[in-house]
């Protein structure tokens, strides 16, 4: 990992930014998701975030939204783990685990039941192509049917939006789109797509290496 990941996290700092406005989409999301994915007959959403960072996306919601969200939140990065475990705490989350773990490598979910919503933010602007396919492709595996992924993309600064191939990619993997977040002043794109194909059940080698 070459970028300082804590570093990247100060664009969160100015409410204005960029990084800011697609926070806020993402928790949008991820309020309609918790309230509208399936859940496990005893009624339990277990959400999964890979690549979580200090989890400012998910926890506030899910203390706002409803306590008894089954999460974990996988990071490299053992500030922004602890970060996010403080947080967690701090909100009262006991059914929240912080793993520090490579989200990238299938071992890592071993033993991880199937998640209801699933958040794949700021992963895919940083692995390339053939990643992104392994990755989207593999996301079925990770999913209980139904299951809503909540992903980002930057559309990056030349005329094609980048986007629009993670949600291609979505599409040819099973899966239906739910939302997509455009601003026409900001680079930032939010997808929320819902697994309508069968899940899968192998998971094995790397999904992903950041760039
Ligand atoms: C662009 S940031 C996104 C953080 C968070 N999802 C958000 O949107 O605020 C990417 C994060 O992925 C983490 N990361 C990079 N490679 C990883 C890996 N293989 N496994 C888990 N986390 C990783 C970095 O430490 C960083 O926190």
């Amino acid at each position: 990992m070459n970028r300082d990941w804590v570093e990247w996290h100060h664009g969160y700092d100015a409410p204005t930014s960029a990084l800011s406005r697609r926070l806020e989409v993402v928790r949008r999301d991820l309020r309609r998701a918790l309230g509208t994915s399936p859940t496990d007959p005893g009624g339990t959403r277990r959400l999964l975030s890979i690549c979580a960072g200090d989890g400012r996306d998910v926890l506030p919601v899910i203390a706002e939204h409803d306590r008894r969200v089954r999460a974990l939140l996988v990071e490299l990065d053992p500030v922004l783990a602890r970060r996010a475990r403080e947080t967690a705490d701090d909100l009262g989350l006991p059914a929240v685990e912080v793993r520090v773990a490579d989200a990238g490598q299938a071992d890592t979910y071993l033993g991880v039941r199937p998640a209801h919503v699933l958040l794949a933010c700021g992963v895919f602007g940083n692995i390339d192509d053939t990643d992104t396919r392994r990755t989207v492709a593999a996301l079925p595996a990770l999913l209980a049917p139904g299951g809503i992924v909540i992903w980002t993309r930057a559309r990056g600064a030349g005329d094609t939006d980048l986007s629009l191939r993670v949600r291609a990619l979505f599409a040819e993997h099973g899966f239906t789109e739910l939302s997509f977040t455009s601003p026409h002043d900001a680079r930032f794109r939010v997808g929320m797509h819902r697994l309508a194909g069968p899940v899968r059940h192998a998971l094995a080698g790397r999904l992903f290496t950041f760039r």
